[in-house]
């Protein structure tokens, strides 16, 4: 098979879909790299690294996405990108076609093969090219809270771990999921105090057993909420509730009565925050102040550290790549019921449920 991977074109996304050590093993694999060159520059992977892989650079996109049987990205297809769509493509990428008609409709009118990252699940219901992003999201939530503690960005002065004869910083984590386990881990690492609140006794059960007794865990509730900001230095926002917006678990009068220059990181705000006074900001312009409490609520962190979120998420999407380069879309499917689901679009058709009905399109299933 032909693997084409362009260079991202969406503002400010600096990853890339494929990385050297997967040109090489589908190389051995027998199959053709194409990469479009620079796609790798974001990510501090040049084309040098590409080319000792065994790929072979292209100047233009449209030679990339013109000769490939699969093109890997890493975001959806921006509009200047649907004149590359044709029928018979493959394409792998976080798509997120729910509330994207118009792209949804290029797709199917061209009859393009679209297999979204997101919806790749497996038997035990995890969602594992979302995980990686989360990983990253979570562990640079603690780092850059740490960041904004310091007075001269904006935060109370506060270092994480304090040092000896001086207390360390509470740091409170709304959600212990993913991104809420990763945070806790760097928070702990760094020596601050932390505290865990999910709705779940069982996570709890589970986190107490995993931090062995070294974090609180709380089980949640408007009060208990209510009571552990009033101490904290930074909170952390990283609930989830799958397929919904996240509950706004922390009204204002909340953020009100918390420290001055105490620092909140709403991780969850790409489903719309769990701080009522939460609302999304951009690398360029990351916080802003609520009665005097930093805010910090950028819907892509994972972007602020493209090499390692690329890294993570080819981990990631490498294996399911290299199911599809050798055995083909149908016989992948069959095999991979976890591919399967993966599948958006196919031949003209939405074969996504959940895309189907957000956007009243007919739904056909997925026959491999
Ligand atoms: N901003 C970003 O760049 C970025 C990057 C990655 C992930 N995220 C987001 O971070 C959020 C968390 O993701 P995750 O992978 O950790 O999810 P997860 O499903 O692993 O964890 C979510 C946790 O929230 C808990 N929860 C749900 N309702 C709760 C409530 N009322 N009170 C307390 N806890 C509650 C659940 O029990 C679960 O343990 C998601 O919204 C995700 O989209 C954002």
């Amino acid at each position: 098979m032909i693997i084409g991977v362009p260079k991202e074109v969406k503002d400010h996304e600096s990853r890339v879909g494929l990385v050297p050590s997967g040109v090489i093993a589908l190389r051995e694999a027998g199959h053709t790299v194409l990469v479009e060159t620079n796609a790798g520059t974001g990510s501090s992977i040049p084309n040098e690294e590409y080319i000792g892989a065994g790929a072979t650079i292209l100047d233009k996109a449209t030679d990339v996405w013109g000769r490939a049987d699969l093109v890997i990205k890493v975001k959806e297809p921006q509009p200047s990108e649907y004149a590359y769509f044709r029928p018979g493509l493959i394409l792998f990428t976080y798509l997120h076609l729910a509330p994207l008609p118009e792209l949804t409709g290029r797709l199917l009118e061209t009859k393009v093969t679209g297999v979204a990252y997101e919806t790749i699940i497996e038997p035990d219901g995890s969602l594992p090219l979302l995980t990686p992003m989360s990983e990253v999201a979570g562990r640079l939530s603690v780092q850059i809270g740490a960041q904004y503690l310091e007075k001269p960005n904006g935060g109370r002065g506060i270092l994480l771990g304090g040092v000896p004869g001086v207390a360390p910083a509470n740091v409170v984590i709304l959600g212990g999921g993913i991104v809420g386990t990763n945070a806790a881990k760097m928070a702990l690492g760094l020596g601050a105090h932390v505290t865990m609140i999910d709705r779940s006794l069982k996570r709890l059960r589970d986190l107490d057993d995993i931090f062995n007794g070294q974090v609180v865990t709380l089980a949640s509730n408007t009060w208990t909420i209510g009571e552990t900001l009033r101490t904290a230095d930074l909170a952390i926002g990283a609930v989830l509730i799958p397929g919904a917006s996240a509950p706004k678990l922390v009204r204002r009068e909340m953020v009100s009565a918390m420290k001055p220059g105490a620092v909140v990181v709403d991780v969850a705000i790409d489903q719309g925050g769990c701080f009522e006074t939460a609302h999304a900001t951009t690398h360029t312009e990351p916080i802003y102040f609520v009665d005097g409490v930093l805010h910090y609520c950028v819907s892509n962190m994972p972007a602020a550290v493209p090499h390692t979120s690329t890294f993570a998420l080819t981990n990631a999407t490498f294996p399911y790549l290299m199911e599809l380069a050798n055995n083909g879309l149908d016989v992948a499917c069959r095999k991979h019921p976890s591919i399967c689901a993966g599948v958006n679009t196919f031949n003209g058709y939405v074969t996504h449920n959940g895309v189907a009905e957000s956007q009243g399109r007919e739904y056909r299933a997925m026959t491999a």
